[in-house]
Parts: C-alpha cells; structure tokens; sequence
C-alpha cells in the first residue's frame, strides 16, 4: 500500500522486472536514514508523459529512467545538466514541480567513479579505447572527457557512427576514430567495451596485443559470468577486468545524491547486489 506521505522514488522503462535499482536505492536510503519509497514502473512510451505528472502528483520527488525511455525523459525535461545534454539522454529525473523536471545524466559520472575510486585507474593522461558507438557510449563521454585521457579513440563496427560522435565532441575534444580491423599495432592503457555485443554472446573481433602492461579493462555489461570481452582481456594479459555493477550502483548513487544531497556508501551495496547475482 503506497504512504502519499512519504517521497516517492521509481525507475520506469520497458521492460522493467529486471531493475535492480529499488535493491540498490533502498539500501542507500537504509544506510542514510533516508524516508522514501522507490518503485519500479514499466511504462508504455506513449504513456510516458502522463505518468511522469500522475507520479509527481503522488508525492513523486524523483525517476530513474531506463530503456527504452531516455531519449523520451530528455524531450520531457524543462532544464538538462550539461552532461545530460552530451548525452542526448536522461537517466535521472527531479521532480521539482508540475512543469519543472530537470534531466540529468548519471551513467558517465557512474562509470568514472567505479574506474577511480572503486578500482584506483586514473583516466588523467592515459590513451583510452572505447568499443561501439551507441547510445550507451554517447552517454558516457561527457564526465570521461572531464577527466583529461591523453588520448580518446572509438572503434565502431561501423564507422561512421563512431564519426558522428566525434563530429557532436569535436567541440571540446580531438576522438580518433578507427574500424575494429584498423586497431592491429595500435596500444591503450584503458579499453572500456561499450558495445552490446556481450548481450548476444559476441565479441568485436580484436587484435592481438591491443593492452599495454598494466592495463585495464572494463565491459559496461555484467552478469554472474565474465562476459566474452572479459574472457578475452583475461587471456590477453589486461591487468585488471572489471564488469559494470559497480557503475550501476555508482551511476545510481550519483542520482541519489542529486535528488537527496545525501552521498550514499557503495562498496557494501556493490558486494549485496554481486552476491545476489
Ligand atoms: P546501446 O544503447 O546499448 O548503446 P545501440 O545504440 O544499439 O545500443 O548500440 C549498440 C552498439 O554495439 C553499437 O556500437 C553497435 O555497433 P554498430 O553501430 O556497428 O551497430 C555495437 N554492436 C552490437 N553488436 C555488436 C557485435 N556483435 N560486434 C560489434 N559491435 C556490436
């Protein structure tokens, strides 16, 4: 039974049985000391609009938006954070009145605190690859780029995707742009796989010694098992292979934070959900 009095929290998309977040953001509210609620919504895109409002008007404070939704919450913000607007995309939305929703982006913060914090790898002056050039990819560039990588290179299946995103960056920052069959002789320090590739169990077809030593590997998917691509890292000799829980409770943390101005612990919500899987 829903308390109209207590704030209220969701993560709407389609489809939605799968979301760890009301896990996730209930711990975070446990651990804080924090009221609130926090639902998981599955809702059709054409009704995307109309439960936004019928969510506010029920004490609603806040959204977390998933697929297929985000480029919907980004149309539907009134105001986005610059990140937001980089990403073409809303993952986190504050409800601040009936007509006044600002959209936010947490995905890249997300993942740069998971690669920092979590696992001590500076992006500061390092040469990153990034594989794929989708949505999930546009939408971490921003917060990446603030963190000054020496070298930023996409490597696409189709390149001229890859291009696109450097074209809409162009302004803040040189991304070198390359075909999966053009990366043989090139080294990074970082590969982060951004491609869905893992989803279907494959893997971008990708050069031997592509790591340099002491590398690190990071695929934004993750599951009980390794992925493919950490599956390849691990017998390419990368120094650390990473999956993406810890951005989904990083990316999460940061929305919690904005709706809350609480800043949440994540290690011992990383190690639930992990055990959980
Ligand atoms: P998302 O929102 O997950 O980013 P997307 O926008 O459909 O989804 O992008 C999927 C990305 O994974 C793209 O970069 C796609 O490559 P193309 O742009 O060439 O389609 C990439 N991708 C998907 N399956 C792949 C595979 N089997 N091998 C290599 N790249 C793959």
């Amino acid at each position: 039974m829903t308390d109209n009095t207590i704030d209220h929290y969701a993560v709407m998309g389609n489809p939605i049985a799968h979301s760890k977040s009301p896990q996730i953001h209930t711990q975070f509210a446990a651990q804080t000391q924090q009221q609130l609620e926090y639902d998981k919504l599955k809702v059709e895109t054409e009704d995307f609009a109309s439960t936004v409002a019928g969510f506010y008007h029920n004490n609603g404070k806040g959204l977390n938006i998933t697929v297929p939704l985000k480029e919907e919450a980004f149309q539907l913000a009134t105001t986005l954070t610059e990140r937001a607007k980089r990403a073409g995309a809303v993952n986190t939305l504050i409800l601040n009145s009936e007509d006044n929703y600002t959209g936010d982006n947490t995905d890249g913060i997300g993942l740069v605190r998971d690669l920092t914090e979590n696992h001590a790898t500076e992006l500061k002056n390092k040469d990153i690859l990034i594989l794929g050039a989708g949505g999930a990819v546009r939408g971490i560039l921003e917060p990446f780029i603030q963190q000054q990588p020496k070298r930023i290179v996409i490597a696409n299946r189709t390149l001229a995707r890859a291009q696109k995103l450097a074209d809409d960056f162009s302004d803040i920052v040189d991304i070198e742009v390359f075909e999966f069959s053009q990366l043989a002789g090139q080294q990074f320090d970082i590969v982060i796989n951004g491609t869905s590739a893992s989803l279907s169990g494959e893997l971008p077809p990708l050069p031997d010694n592509l790591l340099k030593d002491n590398s690190t590997t990071y695929d934004m998917m993750y599951g009980k098992d390794d992925t493919p691509f950490m599956t390849w890292s691990k017998n390419n000799n990368a120094n650390k292979v990473i999956d993406g829980l810890g951005m989904l409770v990083e990316q999460a943390a940061e929305s919690f934070y904005c709706w809350r101005k609480v800043r949440p612990e994540t290690q011992p919500v990383i190690k639930a959900i992990r055990d959980s899987l």
